[in-house]
């Protein structure tokens, strides 16, 4: 799969795709990441993207022209496959179902809005698919394009060591992980489930089910699988 980023900063993705298992997965060849700085696409001496908006209000809004250019670049550089999209505080709320259908995609190219965010005609120039990772407001869309970059790449084949690790963890089956431990048996007093010492793969499973099941029952409600167990229903 191949990712692109567009982006004013691009520096601040050198630690993320320089570390653990984003950069294996460059390294084994399983993602390709390119990282492309808008300003390279300004048409302006100052190499300015940015501008007032029309109308009045505070902030800078980003020109569409320079995002047109960087996205027909990519285009022209074998991306005519990829999906675009937009990382704004105003799209669709990002979660486990979206990143795994991302994650089927042969390439994206990830624009990352900064300051009051793009001039509207880059999304009815380009629709892209818009994106929130969530309901706060963040100074731009970089940490959420490497939100998107770390849950997808981990979900492309090869990338982690085993297919199980991507099937039990949270949200996968719409509920929360069970709790893990590992040695000592004892910390501070802190003893580890006797169950889970006993070597009864039955009742390790039943155990570790009960404990998904309640953590997202107490925890996120909202969740499906928070089954609510039969002697607490009413
Ligand atoms: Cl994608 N961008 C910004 N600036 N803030 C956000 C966001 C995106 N998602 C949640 N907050």
């Amino acid at each position: 799969m191949i990712i692109d980023i567009v982006t004013l900063f691009p520096g601040m993705f050198q630690g993320v795709l320089g570390e653990s298992i984003l950069r294996r997965a460059q390294e084994q060849g399983l993602t390709k990441v390119g990282l492309v700085n808008l300003r390279d696409f300004s048409k302006d001496r100052h190499k300015k993207v940015d501008a007032p908006p029309y109308g009045g209000g505070p902030g800078m809004v980003i020109m569409a022209d320079p995002v047109f250019d960087a996205v027909d670049h990519l285009r022209k550089n074998g991306r005519e496959d990829s999906l675009v999209v937009l990382l704004t505080p105003g799209g669709v709320r990002y979660d486990q179902t979206l990143c795994q259908e991302l994650s089927k995609q042969k390439g994206l190219i990830l624009l990352c809005g900064h300051y009051e965010g793009f001039d509207e005609r880059v999304s009815q120039g380009l629709s892209p698919l818009e994106v929130s990772i969530g309901d706060y407001v963040l100074t731009g869309g970089e940490i959420p394009a490497m939100v998107l970059l770390d849950s997808v790449v981990r979900q492309i084949p090869g990338v982690l060591g085993s297919a199980a690790s991507l099937a039990q963890e949270s949200f996968t089956g719409g509920a929360l992980e069970y709790p893990q431990y590992t040695r000592p048996p004892e910390v501070r007093g802190l003893p580890v489930p006797t169950v889970l010492l006993s070597g009864d793969h039955q009742a390790i499973a039943e155990w570790r089910d009960e404990k998904s099941k309640e953590r997202t029952e107490q925890r996120r409600p909202d969740l499906p699988g928070a089954v609510k167990k039969k002697y607490r229903q009413i």
